[in-house]
């Protein structure tokens, strides 16, 4: 961990307040259109308002925004749940579904500004982010394909849920991937 990180819980009045900085830090993190940000902002907000929603930030000195991850309790009607339910289902059976679904932690965004990748600060976001959070599982979706993504969660012990899956609307192939909780 670099000593000019400091990392913080963020509440969810702080996360609003901070929205388009971490829109900003997205949209570079993940090299997409400049227009995904505000189309991207209303999710973001209800995301905050669903039960067990937690959020971590990475801050440099100047309090600027240098990393950010958050998630929340998955439940039966978000979309996405929903959607891995049905890949599930196809593919796995209903025990699979059980298994990974019936009480898990969505990790739902985790990214670190271009510039300050590669020095640990995911991993210690996505350490801080999971500590003691109840749930049994987290799942996450990542697009398929060797990344810096891939590295760490595989490092961090994830593993295969489903993959190669498409989502609703997405052309793009991706992974779910899963491991029980606490992490080691
Ligand atoms: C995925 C992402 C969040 C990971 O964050 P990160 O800070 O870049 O990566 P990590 O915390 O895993 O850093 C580990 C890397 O730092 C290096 N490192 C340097 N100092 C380190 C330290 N003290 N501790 C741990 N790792 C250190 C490791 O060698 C490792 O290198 P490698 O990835 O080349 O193997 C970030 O790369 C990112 O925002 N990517 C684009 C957006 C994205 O893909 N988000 C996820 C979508 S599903």
């Amino acid at each position: 961990m670099s000593r000019s990180t400091r990392y913080a819980r963020l509440s969810a009045d702080e996360f609003r307040t901070r929205l388009s900085e971490a829109l900003d830090l997205y949209v570079a993190a993940m090299n997409y259109p400049a227009g995904t940000a505000e189309q991207r902002a209303p999710m973001w907000l209800t995301h905050a308002l669903r039960d067990g929603w937690r959020c971590v930030a990475a801050l440099d000195t100047d309090d600027a925004l240098l990393g950010l991850a958050y998630g929340y309790r998955g439940s039966p009607g978000q979309w996405w749940h929903e959607q891995v339910r049905r890949g599930l289902a196809g593919t796995e059976g209903e025990a699979a579904v059980r298994h990974w679904l019936d009480d898990y932690f969505e990790l739902t965004e985790i990214h670190v500004r271009p510039d300050r990748q590669g020095r640990g600060t995911g991993e210690d976001l996505l350490r801080r982010l999971l500590a003691d959070v109840p749930q049994r599982h987290v799942l996450l979706s990542t697009p398929e394909g060797p990344s810096r993504a891939w590295r760490l969660y595989r490092r961090l012990g994830f593993t295969d849920v489903l993959r190669h899956y498409r989502f609703a609307g997405d052309p793009r192939p991706f992974a779910i991937l899963g491991r029980a909780l606490p992490l080691d």
